[in-house]
């Protein structure tokens, strides 16, 4: 009887240790930023990474705005793919919690709105097709900023 009540004390115990680490890995490392957003605290290395990873983000958007004002299809597919889910880099699990799983989402549903518009480039080679793609997908740009910013944790 003694040994069963242990057990189920330890149950609630690893239960609720469960759920804490399951809440931080939702909620990521975040603040309210007095910007009204929420701040992303990283470290400087973090914040260096992902903010290079925007700068490509931003590149290859003009790059395929660009292909796509010449009909160069196989430009817009190799940039489109160059943002998609093949592309992304190797994300430390300790960067990764850190950031909130609506982020997250909102992160890998672009990469695969960047994969879809290099299968419509190679499938209907239409530029005015490309351009709506492209500006659909950056909505997703438009929702992150307005939602989020980075802010390097001194430490
Ligand atoms: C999942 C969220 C998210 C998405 C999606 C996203 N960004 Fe960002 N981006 C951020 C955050 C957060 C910052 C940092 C903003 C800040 O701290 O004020 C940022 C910063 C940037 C910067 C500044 C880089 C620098 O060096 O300072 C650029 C450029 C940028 N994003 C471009 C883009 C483009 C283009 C897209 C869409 C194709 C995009 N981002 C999509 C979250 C996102």
């Amino acid at each position: 009887m003694k040994n069963c009540k242990l057990s189920w004390a330890l149950v609630v115990v690893l239960l609720i240790i469960v759920a804490l680490l399951g809440y931080k890995f939702t909620v990521g490392n975040v603040r309210p930023s007095d910007d009204g957003r929420q701040a992303v605290m990283l470290s400087k290395d973090e914040r260096n990474a992902l903010l290079l990873e925007m700068r490509v983000w931003l590149q290859n958007s003009q790059g395929i705005l660009s292909a796509a004002s010449k009909n160069d299809f196989e430009t817009v597919i190799q940039t489109a793919k160059a943002s998609g889910m093949g592309a992304e880099a190797e994300v430390p699990g300790a960067l990764f919690r850190k950031l909130p799983v609506e982020m997250k989402a909102l992160g890998f549903d672009t990469r695969r709105k960047f994969d879809g518009i290099a299968a419509d480039a190679e499938n209907f080679k239409d530029s005015n097709h490309i351009v709506s793609k492209l500006s659909i997908a950056m909505n997703n740009c438009v929702a992150c900023h307005a939602m989020y910013r980075f802010v390097e944790t001194i430490q």
